[in-house]
């Protein structure tokens, strides 16, 4: 265990299977988490970076733009892996569209997708099928962001962040990673109004807290809370994702470990 002062060099790496029902055939789709330090990233990148992908990592990047573009590479080839363990991360590759949205290609592959958000040195992505698109989002935790959060929460969610389980911060940015997971799902990004967005209805669910919108009825959210890492994937509600208990174990697990394991790093 390294020492809370020292960054840890990684890289750490947790995928969780999700299995997806709806019409027709079970979908598969993967989640990973994984944090590695920027120097382990760049003398690893060759091992796991599409040509591509390569030529995006310019020295001209600032090293946080940088830390992030190869960490969240690097959580999405490993979700990829998870469901592809016979293809070579290196031949798949993942550019920005038109609406800096992950563009995934590769031989081998057939409709699938990618979402994907790093916090400092921690990624999250999930891989799934073009069907069923998904978004994920991934942020710390931190008191200071209150006043900021709640400026873009409507009264309504205010009201039900402040009914949580939890600190006050801690309620406020799980609405937020599910409103930011929803736009990355509708790949318009946090460019419309936030209210758009809004969360209509929260329960408990096995995984963490499971949402509805005020506006896009089509979608669900789940939300997922540890350490001082919030997480949130949301996807079609016409389906029912279904997470093992061990499953759902590592997924709070890996958060849990990464917060404590790179807070500092994460924070800086
Ligand atoms: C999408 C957005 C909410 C992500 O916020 P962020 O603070 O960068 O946070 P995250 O780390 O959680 O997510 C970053 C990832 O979101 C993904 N992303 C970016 N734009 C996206 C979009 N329109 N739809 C879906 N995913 C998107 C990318 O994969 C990006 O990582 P990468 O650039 O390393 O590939 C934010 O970037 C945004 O609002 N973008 C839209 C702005 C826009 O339209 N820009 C176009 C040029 S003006």
């Amino acid at each position: 265990m390294t020492g809370p002062s020292a960054e840890p060099l990684g890289p750490f790496v947790r995928t969780v299977p999700l299995t997806l029902t709806g019409r027709g055939e079970p979908l598969r789709a993967s989640l990973a988490l994984a944090a590695a330090s920027l120097d382990w990233l760049d003398a690893n990148r060759e091992t796991f970076l599409h040509p591509d992908e390569a030529a995006l990592v310019t020295d001209r990047l600032h090293a946080r733009r940088r830390h992030g573009l190869l960490a969240g590479r690097f959580a999405a080839k490993q979700a990829l892996a998870r469901l592809h363990p016979e293809i070579d991360p290196r031949a798949l590759a993942i550019r920005p569209g038109v609406l800096e949205q992950p563009v995934l290609s590769g031989e081998g592959l057939r409709n699938l997708g990618v979402s994907l958000s790093h916090a400092g040195p921690v990624a999250l992505a999930v891989a799934f099928p073009e069907g069923c698109p998904m978004g994920i989002d991934l942020e710390w935790v931190r008191a200071d962001a209150v006043p900021a959060l709640a400026s873009q929460m409507t009264e309504a969610e205010r009201r039900m962040a402040a009914r949580l389980d939890g600190s006050e911060v801690e309620g406020l940015m799980r609405l937020w990673c599910l409103k930011e997971a929803l736009s990355k799902a509708l790949r318009c990004g946090l460019t419309v109004p936030m209210e758009l967005l809004a969360v209509a209805g929260i329960a408990p669910d096995p995984l963490g807290l499971s949402v509805t919108f005020a506006h896009f009825a089509q979608y669900q959210g789940i939300s997922l809370l540890a350490g001082e890492l919030a997480s949130a994937l949301v996807l079609p509600r016409t389906v029912t994702l279904t997470v093992e208990a061990a499953d759902r174990a590592t997924w709070h697990d890996a958060l849990a470990v990464a917060a404590a394991e790179w807070r500092e790093a994460g924070n800086r």
